[in-house]
């Protein structure tokens, strides 16, 4: 089946996750995108968390699907001119060394459009071009604290937490790929290549946007209503963390089930969202709040919304999350259960859907990994697994016009 991306050809200069988890998904899309590592040793991640010995690790392999790796010390002057073949025949190249890496090697931006006028350089770096620091080597956890999510997440008396989901890396890397087919659509129109810069600082922001809204409802009324600090606790002049608070004006919390005691798991995300009201009171069976003044708005409710909460959790005490989740369905009610790595490995409608993949890799075996999160009618994106290193380093080469010697000698010379 053809594929929307097919024939655009992408040079994949990433490592990490950030870059990776972008050119990973132009690549399930159709992108043929050439992984550009350096000879011996390759992407840091190759080796990273092992947990086979000799064998690419997890880290790699889930990042790296459907893409075609070409060994190239791109610092040796022979290297160099491999490189400025592939960026004469490339549509894009992205890439996220630190900060002038790519500039020391010889190939600034100007070098590049100089090069290749249609190509599209496209950068994910810690922060924006003109930042106070902008010389900064960034990762995930640095790009949480720089974007405001660290300072809003947590306990309200604990420290800063980091988000398990990956805000700074796969999310900006998700930033990229938009700015990357954007800027490709905008090549149709113009004929024109064009740099493409995401930060990381950025894109975590971009995600935290309700707090920064929160900030400046904070800054006019001193207080936020839906914050577990509100009525009875004291707010400072920041957004605080909220602990399990719903950001959306919903009350809502992580509620204790069966087994809660043994299982760190046995729970639920409860909203408790005004227009669902009546539904709630009738699920839990206290049809009696529904017209109750103490209970009816969520004005009345806020006070003692933690008094609400545990008496929701005294229903729950004979039921599982699953058990819990399959009542509150019938009545409407938005929630969830607290989904473990486990139970999502093995959930038979991501499997069914596509979203856990099992990939066969050539030395590890089968591995899952996370499929595409977005479907589309016409096109089931099929995930490979991902390339050894240099797998595909004689093909790219004799597909640049490289003879059979030629690739021998960079070979001998460590080039490739
Ligand atoms: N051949 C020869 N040299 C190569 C090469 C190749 N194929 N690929 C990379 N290199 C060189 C680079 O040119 C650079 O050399 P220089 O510093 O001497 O100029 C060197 O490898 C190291 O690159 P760098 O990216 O700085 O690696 P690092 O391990 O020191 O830092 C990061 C890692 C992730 C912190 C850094 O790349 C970074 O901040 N990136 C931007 C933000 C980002 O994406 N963060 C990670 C999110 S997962």
């Amino acid at each position: 089946m053809s594929k929307p991306l097919d024939g655009v050809k992408i040079i994949d200069f990433t490592h990490v996750q950030a870059g990776p988890a972008c050119t990973q998904m132009l690549a399930w899309f159709g992108a043929d995108v050439i992984k550009v590592e350096r000879p011996g040793s390759g992407d840091v991640t190759r080796s990273q968390l092992r947990d086979i010995p000799g064998v690419d690790a997890l880290y790699f392999t889930m990042l790296n699907s459907n893409k075609r790796s070409l060994t190239l010390d791109t610092k040796k002057p022979e290297g160099k001119e491999v490189l400025e073949k592939l960026i004469r025949e490339s549509d894009v190249l992205v890439e996220n060394f630190g900060p002038g890496a790519l500039d020391r090697m010889g190939f600034s931006w100007e070098r590049l459009n100089e090069l290749n006028p249609k190509m599209i350089v496209a950068s994910v770096k810690g922060f924006s071009d003109g930042h106070h620091y902008d010389d900064l080597k960034v990762y995930e956890n640095v790009a949480q604290c720089a974007g405001g999510a660290a300072s809003t997440t947590g306990f309200w008396d604990g420290p800063p937490t980091i988000s398990a989901a990956a805000l700074g890396d796969s999310n900006t890397g998700m930033h990229l790929a938009i700015g990357i087919l954007t800027a490709l659509i905008g090549r149709d129109k113009t004929g024109k290549g064009q740099k493409v810069a995401v930060s990381m600082q950025d894109s975590v922001l971009n995600l935290c946007r309700v707090k920064l809204r929160d900030q400046q409802r904070l800054d006019r009324v001193g207080y936020l209503e839906e914050y577990p600090q509100y009525p009875h606790g004291e707010f400072s002049d920041v957004v605080p963390r909220g602990g399990n608070a719903g950001g959306g004006g919903q009350p809502g919390w992580v509620l204790k089930c069966k087994g809660w005691e043994t299982d760190a798991n046995a729970y639920i995300y409860f909203t408790v969202q005004g227009h669902a009201w009546e539904p709630i009171c009738r699920a839990i069976g206290r049809p009696e709040w529904i017209d109750d003044p103490a209970y009816k708005t969520a004005e009345a409710r806020q006070p003692h919304i933690f008094e609400i909460f545990k008496t929701i959790e005294e229903w729950l005490a004979d039921k599982t999350k699953f058990e819990a989740v399959d009542v509150l369905r019938k009545f409407d009610i938005p929630c969830s259960p607290v989904l473990t790595m486990k139970e999502l490995a093995n959930d038979p409608s991501l499997r069914a859907s596509g979203t856990i993949a099992e990939v066969q890799h050539k030395e590890r075996g089968s591995y899952l990994t996370v499929g595409s999160p977005i479907k589309f009618s016409d096109m089931k994106p099929e995930i490979t697994g991902s390339p050894l290193l240099g797998e595909h380093t004689e093909e790219v080469l004799a597909g640049l016009g490289y003879s059979r010697n030629q690739i021998e000698n960079l070979r001998e010379s460590k080039v490739v």
